[in-house]
């Protein structure tokens, strides 16, 4: 694994719009996955910002997201997809950009569906993860088991807790969501994690110095082949010192 200890969400930030910049250099005609959270917004903006002053093309880009509420529609502004065009999409040129469709009933077959969508896109080139406080990517909450596929999932109490600040109160918080699962996510052939703020410190710990265990489902990208870490001083303030220190 490799650490970025930047200096702060803005440094994080621009490191993160650089890498994701040299991957579509790399190969113009890759496939991004994406994330939500408050962690990549900055990011996207510096997306934006280099495609308006036209230093980058997504034209030849796709992009798959990780996860997406059930039972709100995509057209609802609490939705990823609503948060995915308001952040990104709506202002750069993306050849075509995926989520789960959150308001089909039939969840089996919706997962199916993305799961090989992602699979006729030829699998992920870059992932980009943020960490959820309880240590879920994606909408991957602890557990007794690491769920491989995409899959629908009851998000716990602490992820509606921490996510309600989307909304008018933790009611309106979906109680479900349609998320990647951990193998379709170490399937990407890079990862991309960024992490900020001290009350992440404690989790970033355990995830990447801790146990492999599915109670702290980012713990398993220990053993994912190239996986970078960025993040900023107070989110890295609990990790031992490893010595793999760039930036
Ligand atoms: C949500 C998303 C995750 C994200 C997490 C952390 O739960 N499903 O993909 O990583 O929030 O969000 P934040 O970046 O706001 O801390």
């Amino acid at each position: 694994m490799r650490i970025y200890r930047e200096k702060d969400y803005e440094k994080m930030s621009q490191k993160a719009a650089e890498m994701i910049c040299a991957q579509i250099m790399m190969k113009p005609d890759c496939v991004l996955g994406l994330a939500t959270g408050s962690t990549p917004v900055r990011t996207y903006e510096k997306l934006v910002e280099r495609y308006q002053n036209k230093e980058i093309d997504f034209s030849e880009a796709v992009s798959v997201n990780l996860d997406e509420y059930r039972g709100i529609s995509k057209d609802n502004a609490q939705s990823y997809h609503y948060f995915m065009r308001r952040h990104l999409f709506d202002h750069i040129n993306m050849k075509a950009f995926y989520l789960p469709d959150g308001m089909e009933e039939d969840t089996k077959k919706e997962c199916r569906r993305y799961e090989e969508l992602i699979a006729s896109l030829g699998g992920i080139d870059l992932q980009l993860l943020g960490l959820g406080n309880n240590g879920h990517i994606g909408f991957n909450e602890p557990g007794e088991s690491f769920e491989k596929e995409t899959h629908c999932v009851c998000l716990h109490q602490s992820t509606i807790e921490a996510n309600k600040r989307f909304f008018q109160s933790a009611e309106e918080v979906p109680k479900q969501a349609c998320t990647m699962g951990i193998g379709t996510i170490m399937q990407a052939k890079k990862i991309l994690i960024l992490v900020s703020g001290e009350k992440k410190a404690e989790m970033v710990k355990r995830a990447f110095w801790g146990p492999i265990t599915p109670r702290v489902p980012a713990s398993i990208l220990q053993i994912h082949q190239d996986v970078t870490l960025i993040g900023d001083e107070a989110a890295l303030s609990k990790i031992p010192d490893c010595g793999r220190k760039f930036g």
